[in-house]
């Protein structure tokens, strides 16, 4: 009897061995951000920062496999150790630095506006009276609460880009501040509505990094050191051709 426990024992842990190699780390990322994140035809996850973060696990020998998770709450995913890193076209910012490290920044990005084509607003403190979309706790929520008011009636949070815009298009605000990047992507890709964009040079730059939990210098490391490699051999440079052209 406690030889067939023994054997059971070895041939079991044989299996497991073979079956789990490295345990693949789970990257968080809401997938409604094109073109840094968002789900292919076939529910693949692909874009920008998928790309940057596999070029970053391959040249640092790391397995990462990527989980669509809701922006409200993504935070509280890694947290609790749901995700072990978060790639999102999340600004590095000091608030958010008190409950998470960052990597390097790889991404330099600033708020835009978008209004319909035929709206008279030039500037950012032209939509102070307006119907403004946001989404729920970004940077663009941010900035739009500095402008009308923490409490403001006006703003109307959602809980993605692309559905603060398609309410732009249905007229149930008359503004939408969100990042550049996402921004432009939509207003080219979208053939119905005629948006326009606006810059505001009030508006402060804002830089991407990836995030792990606070502590894990681990991780970190790995990910400045991949990162600064893809850099430095021209493996960001192509992705980033890739998504953003030229
Ligand atoms: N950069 C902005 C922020 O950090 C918005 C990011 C939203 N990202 C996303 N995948 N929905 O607040």
């Amino acid at each position: 009897v406690l030889a067939g426990f023994a054997i059971a024992g070895l041939a079991a842990c044989g299996k497991k061995e073979e079956a789990a190699p490295a345990k693949a780390l789970v990257v968080g990322t809401d997938a409604a951000y094109a073109p840094f994140e968002s789900q292919d035809a076939q529910g693949n996850i692909v874009g920008f920062d998928i790309d940057v973060v596999k070029a970053i696990a391959a040249n640092q020998g790391l397995e990462v496999k990527f989980v669509n998770t809701p922006w409200e709450g993504i935070f509280n995913t890694l947290a609790q150790g749901d995700r072990d890193l978060l790639v999102s076209a999340i600004t590095i910012t000091a608030e958010r630095k008190q409950t998470m490290d960052f990597s390097n920044p790889y991404f330099d990005a600033k708020q835009l506006i978008a209004v319909a084509e035929k709206s008279t607003v030039t500037k950012f403190a032209d939509i102070k009276t307006l119907k403004v979309g946001v989404q729920t706790g970004t940077t663009g929520d941010d900035v739009v609460q500095g402008l009308l008011g923490k409490d403001s009636a006006n703003i109307k949070r959602f809980e993605s880009t692309p559905l603060a815009l398609k309410e732009l298009e249905a007229g149930g605000v008359q503004a939408v501040v969100a990042d550049n990047g996402v921004v432009e992507n939509y207003v080219n890709n979208n053939a119905n509505f005629k948006f326009k964009t606006v810059s505001d040079d009030s508006f402060t730059p804002e830089q991407y990094g990836i995030a792990v939990r606070k502590g894990n210098t681990e991780l970190l490391e790995k990910i400045n050191k991949g990162l600064a490699a893809i850099k430095a051999d021209g493996t960001y440079a192509k992705i980033h051709a890739q998504w953003f052209g030229g």
